[in-house]
């Protein structure tokens, strides 16, 4: 049993509690509130909680089956996650393996090029400054992460790129790209926060149909059943 104590932090989507029986670990509660283009969409749908729970809890037990080290501890309720305590490293790690969102945006590109290599970039965490791109050595220079660190963040993204792809492929979706966050606990390095349809896009590989926040983002349809498939497709 692991009872809340306090409640450490309050995000657009998820709660951090501490809990009485450990210093050492905490319990992120998922909300079913959504948020957008920094907070200034605002909604919510019923069991998103749920699903980002039960697809992160289960994603997180596969890439630590295969050597990822993760935050996660164990889920524990339909919309709480045990997880070691983390010190966040304040940058947005983002993968892509085909062109979509602000990629398209930025450089002018169609969506859904398919790429030869995956590509890397790094946010910094800053909603004041609505989470500004931002390359190594300005990473390094703000202190926001050592050279060491971001190498290490850098090869177990791409890792956890390869694993996903393989995982959702053969759940018949296409991983088009995703956002990670990776933390330190007593001086290592772990991934973080949750992987989900909040901070993913996938594609239905037969139909092409999206199956990700996007659909709340830009209005384009039924996103509660969009979730709702995925729920299926990863536990199912
Ligand atoms: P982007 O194309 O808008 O930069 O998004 C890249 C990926 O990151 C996409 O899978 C959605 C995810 N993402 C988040 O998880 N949180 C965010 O705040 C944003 C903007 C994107």
């Amino acid at each position: 049993m692991w009872t809340k104590k306090e409640q450490l932090y309050e995000g657009k989507a998820k709660k951090i509690w501490s809990v009485e029986e450990s210093d050492d670990l905490v319990i992120q509660e998922f909300k079913n509130d959504a948020t957008a283009f920094n907070g200034e969409k605002r909604g919510s749908w019923a069991n998103k909680g749920t699903v980002n729970t039960t697809v992160a809890s289960t994603l997180f037990r596969y890439l630590e089956s295969r050597g990822v080290e993760t935050h996660f501890i164990e889920q524990l309720s339909d919309n709480e996650m045990l997880i070691k305590k983390l010190t966040i490293v304040p940058l947005e790690v983002i993968v892509r393996n085909r062109s979509a969102g602000s990629f398209c945006k930025r450089y002018g590109a169609t969506e859904g090029i398919i790429f030869a290599e995956p590509t890397f970039e790094f946010s910094y965490k800053r909603d004041d400054l609505g989470d500004p791109l931002i390359n190594n050595s300005h990473a390094i220079a703000l202190s926001l992460a050592t050279a060491e660190e971001i190498a290490t963040i850098q090869q177990s993204a791409l890792l956890v790129n390869e694993l996903l792809q393989t995982f959702f492929i053969d759940r018949g979706i296409i991983l088009v790209d995703f956002k990670l966050e990776f933390g330190k606990h007593h001086g290592t390095i772990l991934l973080g926060d949750e992987i989900s349809p909040d901070t993913c896009r996938f594609w239905d590989a037969k139909t092409g149909a999206k199956l990700d926040k996007d659909l709340f983002r830009f209005d384009l349809g039924d996103v509660e059943s969009a979730y709702a498939t995925m729920l299926q497709k990863v536990v199912g």
